[in-house]
């Protein structure tokens, strides 16, 4: 058995999200008989570690500076073996926009878009361009910040009227923003859980999240609102499609450890669209890695065991 600090909470605007994470990987690994010590994530993070001594810390953060390599980078610093992805995969999936030029450049299907920062309107004008680019992606189109997890700052316009709103909305949560081609169809996410042996990753059942229907994303978040089949009711061709292509995500993204890679299905054309990749997926009793894990036989005390296993 080993002494674990789990790190949770933080600054970021998922800290609820995380300290619910954090609070049940705790009990998951006392439950598998380690030493756990919880630290909320501030600015006495080094200091608290040192005086900690983990033998492994497991990174239990959603957003900023916890899935964004940041707290990653001051383990490095630390020598302290830790949970998930390394740095540079999660600097790679915590930008939107990095992540969706690295998968377009290598042939990865995923909606077409334009990024821009704040700098871009204010100085060189980029609100003419706003024509041009709707005229290919077309409406409803989605404007998100790069960097914000949980549906944050993201809104659908329906017309040019509703973009430069969107586009306020989304500079408020960050610098960077996209706007995406909307895809209209059916909401996927593919957990990956590596193996302690080596050789190809485990990839969990398709979990499907059906929103209700008038508020779509805005609400997705919220207990109720949102319900999720696993697995999801798919040809196993789709299936199959679906488990390659976010595979392939993993390994483009450097991802390790653990992760969930979020897609989109057409519902014209059956062909699928990546969204994004989450190096730190939630783990609270309603979120889809631990729900894919438990539809594959593995229960959430073995899951967080075995996280913890890989880190070692
Ligand atoms: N281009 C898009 N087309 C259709 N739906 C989208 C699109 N982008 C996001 N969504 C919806 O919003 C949800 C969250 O978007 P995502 O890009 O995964 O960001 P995050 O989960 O980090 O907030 C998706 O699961 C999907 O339901
Ligand atoms: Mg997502």
């Amino acid at each position: 058995m080993s002494r674990v600090a789990v790190l949770k909470g933080g600054r970021s605007l998922e800290r609820q999200i995380s300290l619910k994470s954090g609070a049940r990987v705790q009990d998951a690994l006392e439950r598998l008989g380690h030493d756990v010590v919880g630290i909320d994530v501030g600015h006495d993070l080094v200091g608290r570690l040192r005086e900690a001594a983990p033998e492994v810390a497991f990174v239990a953060l959603h957003g900023r500076d916890g899935e964004d390599g940041t707290v990653q980078e001051l383990l490095e610093a630390a020598g302290i073996p830790y949970t998930g992805s390394g740095v540079s995969a999660c600097i790679r999936c915590a930008d939107k926009v990095l992540a969706k030029h690295h998968m377009r450049d290598a042939g990865i299907p995923t909606p077409d878009f334009f990024a821009f920062n704040e700098t871009a309107f204010k100085e060189l004008g980029a609100a003419d361009a706003l024509p041009a680019i709707q005229e290919r992606l077309g409406f409803p189109v989605v404007v998100k910040p790069s960097n914000q997890g949980s549906a944050l700052g993201m809104k659908m316009a329906r017309g040019p009227e509703e973009v430069p709103g969107a586009l306020v909305a989304a500079f408020s949560y960050g610098d960077k923003v996209l706007l995406e081609r909307h895809v209209d169809g059916r909401d996927l996410a593919v957990s990956i859980l590596d193996r302690a042996e080596g050789g190809r990753p485990l990839v969990l059942p398709v979990v499907e999240a059906t929103p209700h229907e008038d508020d779509r994303y805005e609400a997705r978040y919220e207990i109720g609102r949102t319900e999720f089949v696993c697995p999801a009711a798919l040809t196993d061709e789709l299936t199959q499609r679906a488990q390659d292509l976010a595979l392939q995500v993993w390994e483009l993204l450097g991802c390790a450890g653990f992760g969930r890679i979020d897609l989109m299905l057409d519902r014209f054309d059956d062909e699928l669209y990546v969204l994004e990749a989450n190096a730190i997926p939630g783990l609270t009793d309603t979120s889809l890695f631990p729900q894919a894990a438990d539809a594959a036989g593995i229960g959430f005390d073995e899951l967080i065991g075995r996280v913890v296993e890989l880190a070692l």
